[in-house]
């Protein structure tokens, strides 16, 4: 099932980079019995990004629970991670604009494995740029913080900067927030044009995950 067919139109989706990883199965399942359709998986190299982070053999054994999952590659080469990806259960794959020379092709790598595609960048990066090349993905990641770890404040300019990606992106195109999403700027940015929100330390640091889940939720609808 692809992408536009599972979403709600829009959704919050746990980043499992912010899980008890002691816990991470039974915090997956109360997530998905809370209603979570997509979850969020972060690969760093400590190339790309500084740390190493978790890998497929980590999604594939959580990946057969009734969600999809989104795997955010931050990683040099992100080609050579498609198929292991798809082999342990994942959806779509998003690489950095700035860890590859050719967007299309690698967009199209990704479809031929069969997974969805997404085009990630960093708070250094234009919108523009990044929509000129992205004409062929499922979804545009703009970056709120710089990626690598969890925990860090949202950049306040990436309201402005989703506005002028929605503005040059086809409607079908799924933009994505991640880095400090939480109670605080889902609204403004779902108004701005964002249908994916990630969302690690807003959700998992939060006494109740799910209770925190079903708030977030209750916002963007
Ligand atoms: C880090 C990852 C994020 C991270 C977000 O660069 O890409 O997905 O888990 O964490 P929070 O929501 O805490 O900013
Ligand atoms: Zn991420």
């Amino acid at each position: 099932m692809s992408w536009s067919e599972w979403m709600r139109g829009a959704e919050i989706e746990p980043s499992l980079y912010g899980a008890d990883f002691a816990r991470l199965g039974a915090q997956v399942g109360e997530l998905v019995d809370s209603g979570c359709r997509i979850f969020h998986f972060d690969i760093g190299d400590g190339h790309f990004v500084e740390p190493i982070t978790m890998g497929p053999i980590v999604l594939q054994s959580i990946s057969s629970c009734n969600a999809m999952f989104d795997v955010h590659l931050m990683v040099e080469n992100p080609v050579k991670y498609f198929e292991p990806v798809k082999d342990a259960g994942g959806d779509s794959v998003t690489f950095h604009f700035e860890a590859v020379d050719d967007v299309p092709a690698t967009i199209a790598a990704a479809h031929a494995a069969g997974l969805d595609a997404g085009v990630a960048f960093n708070p250094e990066s234009e919108p523009e740029a990044v929509a000129a090349v992205s004409a062929d993905a499922d979804i545009v990641l703009c970056m709120s913080i710089h990626p690598g770890y969890s925990g860090q404040p949202f950049m306040d300019r990436t309201f402005e900067r989703v506005g002028r990606l929605r503005a040059v992106l086809p409607d079908h195109i799924q933009i994505q927030v991640d880095g400090g999403v939480g109670a605080g700027n889902v609204e403004q940015l779902r108004e701005c044009g964002v249908s994916l929100f990630v969302a690690a330390s807003s959700i998992f640091g939060a006494g109740s995950p799910a209770a925190a889940y079903d708030e977030l939720e209750r916002l963007i609808r």
